[in-house]
């Protein structure tokens, strides 16, 4: 074949998911294996979601309400913000690829901090733009390093807040302060997909400085303490300018009609969401504790997820817990070779976890 492809394409890496409990269990020959690879929610969905969806399969024959109405309407009463201001997307993942593709073209600069999430650089790279990288700063965002490496190409800049993969936040007075002094021309995206899971009262949440003037965008999502990952629904919310112009390219029925009802009752379920909620502090407090009484160290985190330091190879321990049926994640390919990430299990799932990671390290 003689294909014709942009070189800024062909410099993208494809994204490597955590591996599928499926494929594990395939490769390997066991079964009975945990994921705590993804981020996921452990519990399952919220069970008002998936009447829901039950209910909205018999209308299947439709297509789904391109405008998202009754989901935005309820997205709208649970942030304050009106339903103007909030565009839909398969995953926030699309709300991303959207952000790019609008707003970028070849030439732009768009300021990435590394290691965060691997979506943005892809997505930029795709629309022909420039990232541009701001490594952290003991875990953290360093919003300092991303003003020095502001040039008058920069057009976007995204913040990952919690960050992933190393579950640090941004704080109120340091975001405040970037905001005041971003040129009007840059677009910052602030991503909070794990926003729910936070217990530092310091930590920014960036609808609260959300207004027409300012171009800032947050982006929530479903996938995470909603329990609705494989239904594929996030949303940003953002000024009406930059609404209009993501309506202009988004695709007409870009949510499916399942995972717009399964989201409206999700976000409803507030019995649910606390459920989840306490069981991630708890399990991350049980880990911690375990951790600590062997001698193993890791980053607190305001996430469902943290860091490990297993002080080996990542890629080996990874292997080597993938046999005893744990999916991890190594951090190697993020630049920290000696470090694991996990998201908080159920409780037997942590436990197994443990067994497994000492297994490994003797
Ligand atoms: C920081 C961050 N943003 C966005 C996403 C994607 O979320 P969604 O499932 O809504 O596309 C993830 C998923 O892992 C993530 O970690």
């Amino acid at each position: 074949m003689k294909l014709s492809v942009p070189d800024y394409i062909l410099s993208i890496k494809p994204y490597t998911p955590g591996k599928p409990l499926e494929e594990l269990e395939r490769e390997y020959g066991i079964d009975d294996s945990i994921k705590l690879a993804s981020n996921e929610n452990p519990i399952g969905p919220s069970p008002l979601a998936v009447a829901a969806i039950k209910e909205s399969t018999k209308k299947l024959n439709r297509y789904p309400d391109g405008s998202g109405h009754d989901l935005i309407r309820k997205i709208s009463n649970h942030i304050g913000f009106s339903p103007q201001h909030i565009v839909l997307g398969n995953g926030s993942d699309e709300i991303i690829g959207m952000l790019a593709f609008a707003m970028l073209q070849p030439g732009d600069e768009v300021i990435l901090p590394v290691p965060s999430f691997l979506m943005y650089e892809i997505m930029v790279r795709g629309a022909g733009a420039t990232p541009v990288f701001a490594p952290l700063t003991s875990l953290s965002i360093d919003l300092e390093e991303i003003k020095k490496k502001m040039t008058s190409k920069t057009r976007m800049i995204f913040l990952c807040n919690p960050n992933n993969p190393t579950g640090t936040v941004i704080s109120k007075k340091d975001f405040e302060n970037f905001i005041q002094e971003m040129p009007s021309g840059v677009i910052v995206v602030v991503d909070e997909a794990y926003i729910e899971f936070v217990r530092d009262q310091n930590c920014v949440k960036s609808l609260e400085y959300l207004d027409n003037i300012t171009p800032l965008v947050t982006l929530r999502t479903f996938s995470k303490a909603y329990g609705l990952a494989g239904l594929r629904i996030g949303y940003g919310v953002m000024p009406l300018e930059i609404a209009d112009i993501l309506n202009r390219i988004r695709l007409p029925f870009n949510t499916n009609s399942l995972a717009q009802a399964g989201a409206g009752a999700a976000l409803e379920d507030k019995i649910f969401l606390e459920k989840v909620i306490s069981l991630v502090h708890e399990g991350l407090d049980f880990l911690y504790n375990a951790l600590d009484s062997l001698g193993i160290n890791y980053f607190p985190t305001q996430t469902n997820f943290f860091l490990i330091d297993v002080r080996k190879d990542a890629d080996e321990i990874y292997e080597d817990m993938l046999r005893q049926g744990v999916i991890v994640r190594s951090m190697k390919s993020y630049g920290y070779p000696n470090y694991i990430r996990i998201n908080v299990g159920l409780h037997e799932e942590n436990v197994r976890f443990l067994k497994a990671l000492e297994k490994s390290l003797a």
